[in-house]
């Protein structure tokens, strides 16, 4: 089966400004990836490539095997945009409503059922937009970008305006795209957060990807840290293969060994150091 999001050589120029300078990136069936970068780095041309909205100067792009911007390809994704603003006037229904008639969704009233009851807002059926709170606001974004069960999103900076519980919501809501074999190319810019959820991250910095893989791959050791009776020691640079012969020779020893931790980088600190001076 061809990857939810392929792109191969993906080029973006704006003027003499190269957003996009050579592009490769795959999505594969139900995987979720995050996509980092500084502001300006160019991850949501690359997400608006994705959906058709912007043209590549060069490149191709793929969504489920189709052409990105070709009926087929829209009609097996969806997308929250990046700075969206839904009409005030319309409710949480109505505005599903919408979405299911330019989607073609035959879905009807049970399927605006169950999206509002999968992002929590089962209650705010009849509620207007203008009476949201942001966070509210952009659940309902994600519950539109999956009318019509799309095989991949693309969620441009989908927990931007949550508090932390909210954060937490669309999380367990990720994890049950992911059961759903639903594949999603997610941009945010919380890094924590897409340590946990996501299988892959792909760091761009000034139009071009910098690092990939899993987040436990590019994390690398950074030492040993055990607690013994005297205090804390640290072996600097060890791996948690070299744990166990860390502390057998302690206890050898005679030091009474109280606890162990194997210190990693944080994907923080991986990033930082992919992007370098790429920081506003
Ligand atoms: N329509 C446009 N015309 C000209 N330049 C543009 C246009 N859209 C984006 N750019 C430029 O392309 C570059 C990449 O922008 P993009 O919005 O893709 O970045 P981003 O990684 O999504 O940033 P952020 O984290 O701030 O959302 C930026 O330098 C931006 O100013
Ligand atoms: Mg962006």
């Amino acid at each position: 089966m061809a990857a939810a999001f392929t792109v191969r050589g993906l080029v973006k120029r704006y003027g003499p400004l190269t957003a996009l300078g050579g592009v490769d990136l795959d999505v594969e069936e139900g995987e979720l990836v995050g996509l980092l970068g500084p502001n300006g780095a160019g991850k949501s041309t690359l997400v608006k490539i994705g959906c058709g909205l912007v043209r590549a100067s060069a490149g191709e792009a793929y969504v489920c095997g189709a052409r990105a911007g070709s009926a087929e390809a829209r009609a097996a994704m969806g997308y929250l945009a990046e700075l969206f603003r839904f009409p005030g006037w319309t409710t949480a229904d109505e505005l599903l409503e919408l979405h299911q008639r330019l989607a073609g969704s035959a879905g009807g009233a049970e399927e605006r059922a169950e999206l509002l009851e999968l992002v929590g807002l089962e209650d705010a059926r009849r509620r207007r937009v203008e009476a949201m709170s942001k966070g509210m606001q952009q659940r309902l974004g994600i519950a539109q970008a999956l009318v019509g069960t799309p095989r991949f999103l693309f969620l441009d900076e989908p927990t931007s305006a949550l508090d932390p519980g909210g954060r937490r919501t669309v999380r367990g809501l990720l994890e049950e795209l992911r059961r759903r074999g639903v594949a999603v190319l997610l941009n945010s810019h919380l890094l924590s957060e897409v340590e946990l959820v996501c299988d892959r991250v792909a760091i761009l910095s000034r139009g071009s990807i910098v690092a990939e893989g899993r987040p436990s791959e590019l994390a690398r050791p950074h030492g040993v840290e055990v607690d013994v009776g005297g205090g804390t020691r640290l072996f600097a640079g060890a791996g948690r293969e070299e744990a166990p012969r860390i502390v057998a020779g302690l206890v050898a020893s005679g030091e009474q060994v109280y606890g162990v931790r194997v210190l990693e980088t944080t994907l923080e600190e991986i990033y930082l150091e992919a992007v370098g001076d790429d920081t506003a």
